[in-house]
């Protein structure tokens, strides 16, 4: 029996197709469970977001700073990260890595110091808004935000679905894959209750599948049955591309953009931009009315 908590997520109306074009969506990477493929996810949909061109920040929110390395970012390159901004003590801009890879990627890099941040904001009455007022003027300067989440449902993650417009849950295809997302969940309800009531499940997105095993089938169909729609079409099959690129610092679509894995993640960055595009898009615009 798969413990889960679609109950409060289905009956939540599906606020996310009535927003408004995709200027602005600062999406959460988020899972509690470590190993599940949300940096690798972060990374790869930040840089292939990029490619098609949409300007981009990714946030490294995980003190073991993975997103800033597997951007090949190195510690000289940076004076101020996600510590500095969340503790108020530096601005995004001052903080930024620009043009990473690509013209349109900016990276909010992070170091190891990170962790003190759970700790040291335990006693600041603004402990959970910290990221959404340091983030405030930086939406109409990207159409997206990725923010990349630590493995935990800290200080950190809170502030990251408070500033966040939606969730998106990598469910690495695995036993007892579906377990641990009650316990997201009823964080995502929480947050929702309290600090940012707009806060939506963009998608749960299958990582590490693999098509010859029943486990992998079976945990995408589980998926599917308690998430519906709102579980990507696209599929991120296990694929050693993937794990390799980020000791070369580099994104999969700069790595080897023939791998399955890049195909894969630019099939993500495509479904994300289909998704928010408004239903009335793809009928040419109409003549403004004298
Ligand atoms: N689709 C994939 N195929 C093969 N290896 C992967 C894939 N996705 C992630 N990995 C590898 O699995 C490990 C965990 O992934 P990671 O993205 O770091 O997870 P998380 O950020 O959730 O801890 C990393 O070594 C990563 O390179
Ligand atoms: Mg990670």
């Amino acid at each position: 029996m798969v413990h889960h908590a679609g109950a409060t997520y289905t009956s939540r109306p599906p606020a996310i197709l009535s927003r408004q074009g995709p200027v602005g969506r600062i999406l959460a990477i988020a899972n509690q469970k470590g190993g599940v493929g949300k940096t690798t996810t972060a990374v790869n949909v930040a840089a292939s977001l990029a490619v098609a061109e949409q300007r981009t920040l990714l946030i490294d929110a995980d003190p073991q700073g993975n997103a800033t390395s597997g951007c090949g970012i190195t510690p000289d390159q940076f004076t101020a990260g996600t510590y500095d901004v969340l503790l108020g003590e530096a601005t995004i801009d001052h903080a930024l890595v620009r043009h990473v890879h690509f013209r349109h990627l900016d990276v909010l890099p992070t170091t190891p110091d990170l962790a003190g941040a759970e700790v040291e904001l335990v006693d600041d009455p603004e402990r959970g808004t910290r990221m959404r007022e340091a983030l405030a003027g930086m939406r109409d300067r990207y159409d997206y935000i990725l923010i990349d989440c630590p493995p935990s449902l800290g200080l950190i993650t809170l502030n990251m679905l408070v500033a966040a417009d939606a969730i998106l849950i990598p469910l690495q295809c695995e036993y007892y894959a579906l377990e641990g997302l009650t316990q997201l969940l009823s964080t995502v309800q929480r947050v929702q209750d309290t600090l940012n009531p707009d806060l939506t499940v963009h998608g749960v997105l299958l990582t590490m599948y693999d098509a010859r095993l029943n486990l992998s089938r079976q945990v995408a169909t589980d998926a599917r049955e308690h998430f519906g729609d709102r579980v990507l079409q696209t599929v991120i099959p296990r694929n050693i591309r993937l794990a390799e690129a980020p000791s070369f610092g580099k994104p999969i679509v700069v790595y080897d953009v023939a791998s399955v894995g890049a195909q894969a993640y630019m099939a993500v960055a495509r479904e994300l931009m289909d998704r928010d595009q408004p239903p009335t898009d793809t009928t040419p615009e109409a003549p403004s009315s004298p």
